[in-house]
């Protein structure tokens, strides 16, 4: 029997479900689609006159002008949202453990597990669920069980795993254009007929041949494994920089030539000051987890090194920063460009810049710290949760949050950039060296600024990177 599917409901409105739902209402003009969350200023925000949206992404205010309100919708009615669906994305937060049993590694499963028992408590006919947040292996197996145990006669319950692989910043463009859909299912006929049906969504605007069909179990380990071997990349790059930093190799010059063999391939081989985001630390840590319980020491290890030599990268790069200044940073006002943990979100999960800035804390230096997007209070926020002992009053005593890059940079001894935002390369650097101390320094963690003509301005740069002379 073949399912249609013409209301979708999703639940969490966050940066996953929000963009992910608000294409396919505009690709589906057919289908109703609604974004349920129990956040009421989450909605609100969603649902402002004048789109004041709750996240930052290019293109999604356009996204969200053409559908609100036509066949998308916002609502703090999780229970209506279910019942009215016939197909239900659960987009729940799924953050690592912080006590109990697997802390530190685990996924907390809790808002996965809570809204599962609010679509059993309340839904009165036929629902396909998917899980489209990043969970362990066997989560879709959970779920299930929850949903048959709690359910009303006449009313069947399919179970997805449908992945969603957007970044932030480009999440948009990467929604528009998917280098693939990814779908799980159980191999059975109900399976693979609700399989069908998801998969018929996505079709208004994905070529077929990019809509990949798979089991429930490899589905779910797809996403993980995916961003464990993104991540990867990036360690192995990273480590490649230490070495090129005490060699005198040029790390743009190594991805170059490695990437340009075709079976490494070009992208995602940038090195930086480490990678952040609410994905890859989680997702690894996830496989770390899972492969311990499965009883794979060797496996959990292996993928565990990913995150040290991140961690590794980060406390490397603050040192240099240390060392370069004579040793010692204290009293010394250092200027941090960008706070986001990429450019182009106003999302702070991971980011490297609360590291670095908590490790100039530390070594009792004055911060200043500048970004385009993230919300102030973010940042006391996150300063605050990186450093718990220091009430926020003494952390405002050494760390200022700035309204322009020029103005951060003032009076300042380095410039440490910790976002490669565009405008940062090209502000007025001339104007920047001006209101300085000297020696003025820059420290590019993000392989952004052209060296060359900064050190013609007069500045002393160091690249993540570059083993040559400042
Ligand atoms: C990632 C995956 O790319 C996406 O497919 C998945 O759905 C979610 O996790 P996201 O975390 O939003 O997306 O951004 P991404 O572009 O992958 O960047 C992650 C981090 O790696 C950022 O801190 C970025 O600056 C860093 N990075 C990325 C590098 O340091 N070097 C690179 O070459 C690429
Ligand atoms: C390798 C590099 O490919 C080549 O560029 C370099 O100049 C020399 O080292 P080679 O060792 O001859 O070449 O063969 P390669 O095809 O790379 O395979 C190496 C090993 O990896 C083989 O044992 C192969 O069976 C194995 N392999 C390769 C896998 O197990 N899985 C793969 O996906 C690819
Ligand atoms: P992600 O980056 O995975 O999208 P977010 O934290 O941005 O994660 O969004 C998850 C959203 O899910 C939050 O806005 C949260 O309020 C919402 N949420 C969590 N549990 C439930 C639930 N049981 N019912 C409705 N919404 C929920």
């Amino acid at each position: 029997s073949t399912v249609k599917v013409t209301k979708i409901c999703c639940i969490g409105a966050g940066y996953v479900g929000g963009p992910t739902c608000a294409v396919i209402a505009l690709r589906c003009p057919h289908v109703q689609v609604t974004i349920v969350d129990l956040n009421k200023a989450r909605i609100d925000a969603w649902n402002s006159p004048d789109f004041k949206l709750p996240i930052y992404e290019p293109g999604l205010e356009d996204v969200v002008r053409k559908a609100r309100d036509r066949n998308l919708f916002f609502s703090t009615d999780v229970d209506k949202g279910i019942q009215d669906a016939d197909l239900i994305f659960v987009s729940v937060n799924t953050p690592t453990k912080k006590s109990g049993v697997g802390a530190g590694f685990a996924a907390d499963l809790n808002y996965v597990e809570l809204a599962t028992r609010r679509i059993a408590a309340v839904a009165t006919s036929n629902k396909i669920v998917v899980e489209k947040s990043t969970v362990p292996c066997r989560t879709a197996e959970s779920m299930r069980t929850i949903l048959e145990a709690n359910s009303k006669p006449n009313c069947r319950f399919d179970i997805l795993s449908n992945p969603e692989f957007l970044a932030e910043g480009t999440a948009i463009s990467d929604l528009f254009k998917p280098d693939r859909v990814l779908i799980g299912s159980l191999q059975t006929l109900e399976g693979k007929a609700a399989c069908s049906a998801l998969a018929e969504v996505y079709a208004n605007w994905v070529p077929a041949d990019r809509i990949l069909t798979v089991g429930l179990w490899s589905s779910e380990l797809s996403k993980l494994a995916a961003n464990a071997m993104l991540a990867q990349r990036i360690s192995s790059i990273n480590a490649l920089s230490a070495i090129c930093e005490a060699t005198g190799a040029n790390i743009d010059e190594v991805a170059h030539a490695v990437g340009f063999d075709s079976r490494v391939g070009p992208k995602f081989l940038r090195a930086s000051v480490g990678f952040g985001g609410s994905c890859f630390q989680k997702d690894i840590l996830n496989l770390v987890y899972l492969s311990e319980s499965l009883h794979l020491p060797e496996v959990a290890e292996y993928w565990k090194q990913v995150v040290v030599m991140n961690e590794y990268q980060k406390r490397r790069f603050s040192k240099t920063v240390v060392d370069t200044l004579f040793n010692t940073i204290t009293g010394k006002r250092i200027a941090v460009l960008g706070f986001a943990f990429k450019a182009d979100t106003g999302d702070t999960r991971e980011s490297p810049a609360i590291t670095l800035i908590r490790d100039f804390q530390s070594e009792k230096a004055l911060i200043n710290v500048y970004d385009p997007q993230v919300e102030h209070e973010q940042i006391w926020a996150d300063l605050t949760e990186a450093s718990p002992s220091t009430p926020l009053a003494s952390i405002q005593k050494q760390v200022s949050i700035c309204s322009s890059a020029l103005e951060a940079c003032k009076n300042a001894e380095a410039v440490v950039i910790a976002t490669e935002w565009k405008e940062f390369r090209d502000i007025d650097w001339e104007q920047v060296y001006k209101g300085m101390n000297k020696p003025a320094f820059v420290f590019d963690g993000r392989l952004l600024v052209d060296a060359d003509k900064l050190r013609k301005i007069g500045f002393k740069v160091n690249t993540i990177g570059r083993g040559e002379r400042m």
